[in-house]
Formats: C-alpha cells, structure tokens, sequence
C-alpha cells in the first residue's frame, strides 16, 4: 500500500523522538508538533502543565467533570507523547492512550510515569490511521483534541464512527476538528503540494522537521458539524456544537455551546452514544 502522505509527518517526529534520550530534549525538537510552544529551555513539566490546564477546562466547559470519572473507562485518540494523557489519568481510573506512532505512545507511557498515573495507563496504536482495534462498548467516554483535522477526511469520519462505536450506551464522546475558513482555497493546495514533496527521499525527512514547512503540511481536511452529524446518525443523543464564534453550517435540532478557549477555525462535538 502507497504511504498516506498525511501520516508522514508524524512518523518522522515519532522517529525524531525516538533518537533522543532525554524527555526534555523531546519537547524541544518536537514539541511544537502537539501545541506550537517551542524554545531552547522546554521542558518536559512546561509541557504537560499545559495539559493540566486544559483538560479540567475542557471537562468543565463540557459537564463532563464528575466524581465518578475515577472509575470510568477513556481513549483519547492522537494522544501523542502525553500533554494532556498525565490529566487524564489523574482524572479516570483507566485510560486507551490512542496514537498512529508507536514511538510517541512510548513518549506518552514515560510522560504519564512521571506526571500522572502509569497504572491508569493503556496504550494502543492505531496501525491504519483510521480503525480502533478495540471491542465494541469498550470505554465511557471518546476524547480527541488536535488530531481528526490532520487526518484525511474519510478518515476523521472514520475515527469518529469508531469512537462511537467502542463507547458503551450511555456514554459520552468530546471530538475536536477544524472546520472550513476563507484561506481554504490556498492552504490546501498548499498543503497537497508539501505532503508530496515529504515523499522525496532524504529532502521529505528534512522537510518535514521544519515547523512552518509541516504547519502547512498539516492543512489536510475541513470538516463542518452537518458532516459528522450525518456520519453518526442515529448512534448519538444530546449534541452540542461548540465553538468560540460563528460556525457556519450550524442547522439542525442540537445546542449550541460557547466556549471562548476554543481556537475561531475549530468546533467541538460533545455527545451521548446511544
Ligand atoms: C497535534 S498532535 C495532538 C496531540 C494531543 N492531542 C495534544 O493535544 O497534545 C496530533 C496527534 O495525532 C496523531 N495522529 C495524527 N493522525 C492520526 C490518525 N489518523 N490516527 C491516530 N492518531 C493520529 C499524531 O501522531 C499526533 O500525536
């Protein structure tokens, strides 16, 4: 099977990760792949505080915060080396740490050692960029964050209907993506023209390591709410839509939810699969 080349730049920054020894040194070559903080003097804690900030921000804003999430089930799908995974395990009693690099899942396990709750811990890698090789009715709640708007379409839809489908009746999902925006017409041609130049042996390696060069790499699909409300029909209750402003599509019988933290190109679907 030809590479997708939408999955090259993350294993070249799961390979980067895996040449370095120290964890500090990880989040200054790549950190900037998970949450755009770069600088000489990272470290691994700065790192994560960034997580525990926002995961009990996303709970809240959510209602998903509760008493009882200590023994609920999570995956969170592109879990990457573990920014918020360490939150998370302080948080539930078991947690799929879910990511397409093996190298960043290993990242991740070191992270939640030192910052959160390793015997809360699973791993699982998602070998095809788009399936979770989980059994139906496995968790009590889905996360994403930052991670179906880098994956192609298809497959963002993919892993939404899959996030579904191992979340037990009842239980609640929180996805993230990146809608549509006026700059469309030119990044994701753009972003085309870079993932394919990232096929190119040796200058695709060096590619892919620069941050503005992968920035534009990462402009891979647009998903607007009426898409993936059509893809989960009838699996989910209780929608909201939330967004830090406008989102343009947005008809339809489910609330809408405001959250000022969100980025104005990305919306959130929080939902009861049922
Ligand atoms: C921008 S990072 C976000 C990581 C984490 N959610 C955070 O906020 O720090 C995106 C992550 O998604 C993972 N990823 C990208 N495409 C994926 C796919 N198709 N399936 C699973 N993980 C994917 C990448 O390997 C990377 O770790």
């Amino acid at each position: 099977m030809r590479r997708r080349s939408q999955l090259i730049a993350w294993k070249v920054a799961g390979r980067v990760s895996d040449r370095h020894t120290s964890a500090d040194e990880v989040v200054r070559e790549t950190g900037w792949v998970f949450n755009n903080a770069t600088g000489d003097h990272l470290t691994l804690a700065d790192f994560v505080a960034t997580g525990d900030e926002e995961v009990p921000a996303y709970l809240e804003a959510f209602g998903l915060r509760g008493p009882d999430n200590h023994q609920k089930t999570m995956i969170e799908i592109g879990s990457g080396i573990g920014r918020m995974t360490a939150a998370f395990t302080r948080e539930f009693g078991d947690v799929i740490a879910a990511d397409l690099d093996i190298g960043f899942l290993e990242r991740c396990h070191e992270t939640v050692s030192r910052f959160g709750r390793a015997d809360h811990l699973r791993t699982l890698e998602v070998a095809d960029g788009r399936s979770l090789a989980l059994a139906d009715d496995s968790v009590n709640f889905a996360f994403s964050y930052l991670t179906l708007q880098h994956c192609a379409q298809g497959d963002a839809l993919n892993l939404a209907r899959e996030a579904v489908r191992v979340t037990r009746s009842g239980g609640q999902i929180a996805l993230n993506f990146r809608g549509p925006s006026r700059l469309d017409p030119l990044l994701l041609p753009l972003g085309i023209v870079v993932r394919n130049a990232f096929r190119l042996p040796r200058i695709g390696e060096w590619l892919s390591q620069r941050r503005s060069i992968t920035r534009l790499a990462w402009q891979v699909s647009r998903i607007s709410p009426s898409q993936v409300l059509a893809s989960l029909d009838g699996s989910i209750d209780g929608v909201t839509i939330w967004s830090g402003g406008p989102v343009d599509d947005l008809q339809g019988a489910f609330r809408r939810g405001r959250f000022d933290g969100i980025n104005q190109n990305h919306w959130w679907i929080t939902a009861t699969v049922v």
